[in-house]
């Protein structure tokens, strides 16, 4: 009794330790002297970024309007980029004149202009070097390990003393053009704008919908993450309440419908909003969750009768049906946790139910199996019948753990 509370104690302890210990180490610390090969630049102000341990020191000119701006990034790898850059109008990629900093295929640090449109956020144009809207005056760069030091001299509009501030790595670079990054929520975060005068930085830090996300997580969770498995062992392990059980099920099932049918328009809302980023599988994966779901809800309205002989491939269709879906729910609540990155504490908290779920069901499943079997010995003179109906049973004496055992499909 006591282990599997310290278990659960030990899990608990863990994740928070892991969630103190990433936001702490997210918080880097920002410097105002950097070196750039061997020479000492100083800054005025500086200011650790919200995402990828990132961080940026700066000095205005204010006569000139001119920045100098260094920028300090963690890269996935030593031949992945970072990249920075400003964007005139919004806080957005598209728009955004960035400057890309990677080793070439001679080892050689590179810095280059690059111009995000959208079509390279849509994956339909490779990123090359070009013009952009930023006026450079210098600029230096130097990548040690996965440390990425960018310098850049820029001449900013007059007056504009705030800038809108973007930022993103990647994991790898093929020639000249850096390949695409991750569309995780976490990755999509580096972005926000500083007033280069006084420092002071506003927005970003949250992705939009954030709240529309998070209600979409939620309920399709609760609905096809959990009623659906439970509606499912219910119509399983109840057999012996008959006709109970199918109440149940058809309870559990139906809420579990209604609220995943919600969580998926929600889904569907969000992906028409998230131009540019599509999550292909998750989506593809939750159309076929809601189109077998529709088709279960039909199935039961349409059921042939329990004396029908068609009733027993009914039965295994409905079944096989049944269980993808709840596969492929789980698969694509994985793939929704990957987007949404929400803390390591949503995805223990789902995979514990997902384990309690699959660990009672292996216990109950032993139970009727060695009821059956052993009912089976008692009454070994009437045969077994593969995938019948639980009602033929019905006036066998030995009624309800042999119903579980024959309805195993
Ligand atoms: C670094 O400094 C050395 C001399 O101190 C110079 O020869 C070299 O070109 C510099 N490299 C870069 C990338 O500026
Ligand atoms: C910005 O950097 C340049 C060298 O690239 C330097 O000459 C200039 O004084 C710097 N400006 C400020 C405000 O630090
Ligand atoms: C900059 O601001 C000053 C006063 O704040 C104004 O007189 C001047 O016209 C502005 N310049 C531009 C280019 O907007």
């Amino acid at each position: 009794m006591i282990k599997p509370q310290f278990d659960l104690w030990t899990i608990g302890l863990a994740t928070l330790f892991v969630s103190i210990f990433s936001s702490v180490s997210g918080q880097q610390l920002c410097s105002t002297q950097q070196s750039f090969n061997g020479t000492q630049k100083v800054f005025s102000k500086c200011q650790p970024l919200a995402t990828q341990s990132a961080s940026i020191a700066w000095s205005l000119d204010p006569t000139s309007n001119r920045v100098n701006v260094s920028f300090s990034g963690e890269g996935l790898s030593s031949s992945g980029w970072v990249g920075w850059g400003l964007n005139p109008s919004t806080l957005q990629m598209v728009g955004t004149s960035a400057l890309i900093g990677f080793k070439d295929a001679q080892g050689t640090s590179m810095m280059q202009q690059y111009k995000l449109t959208a079509a390279v956020q849509n994956q339909l144009a490779a990123l090359s070097p070009g013009v952009t809207d930023l006026v450079v005056l210098d600029k230096a760069i130097e990548i040690s390990g996965t440390k990425f030091l960018m310098f850049a001299s820029l001449q900013l509009k007059p007056n504009q003393t705030t800038v809108n501030f973007i930022w993103n790595r990647g994991p790898s670079v093929s020639g000249n053009s850096p390949q695409p990054h991750s569309t995780s929520l976490a990755d999509l975060q580096g972005r926000t704008s500083i007033d280069m005068s006084s420092g002071i930085v506003t927005g970003g830090g949250t992705a939009p919908h954030q709240h529309l996300k998070n209600t979409h997580g939620v309920l399709a969770a609760v609905s096809w993450g959990l009623l659906l498995p439970l509606g499912a062992m219910a119509a399983r392990y109840l057999r012996a309440f008959d006709p109970a059980w199918f109440y149940i099920h058809v309870a559990i099932q139906s809420t579990a419908y209604i609220l995943g049918v919600s969580a998926w328009g929600l889904g569907l809302r969000l992906g028409h909003y998230s131009l540019g980023v599509v999550y292909h599988q998750h989506r593809r994966i939750g159309i076929t969750i809601f189109c077998f779901a529709t088709l279960q809800v039909l199935a039961v309205a349409l059921r042939p009768s329990k004396e029908a002989k068609i009733r027993v491939y009914w039965n295994i269709y409905h079944h096989a049906i049944g269980y993808t879906t709840i596969i492929l729910a789980a698969i694509n609540i994985f793939k929704g946790l990957d987007i949404l990155q929400p803390g390591s504490g949503w995805r223990t908290a789902y995979i514990v139910i997902l384990s309690t779920l699959g660990g009672v069901s292996i216990i109950l499943e032993i139970i009727s199996w060695s009821l059956f079997f052993r009912r089976r010995m008692q009454t070994s003179n009437k045969p077994f019948k593969y995938g019948g109906s639980h009602r033929e049973t019905k006036d066998a004496t030995n009624g309800h753990s042999h119903t579980q055992g024959r309805d195993i499909v």
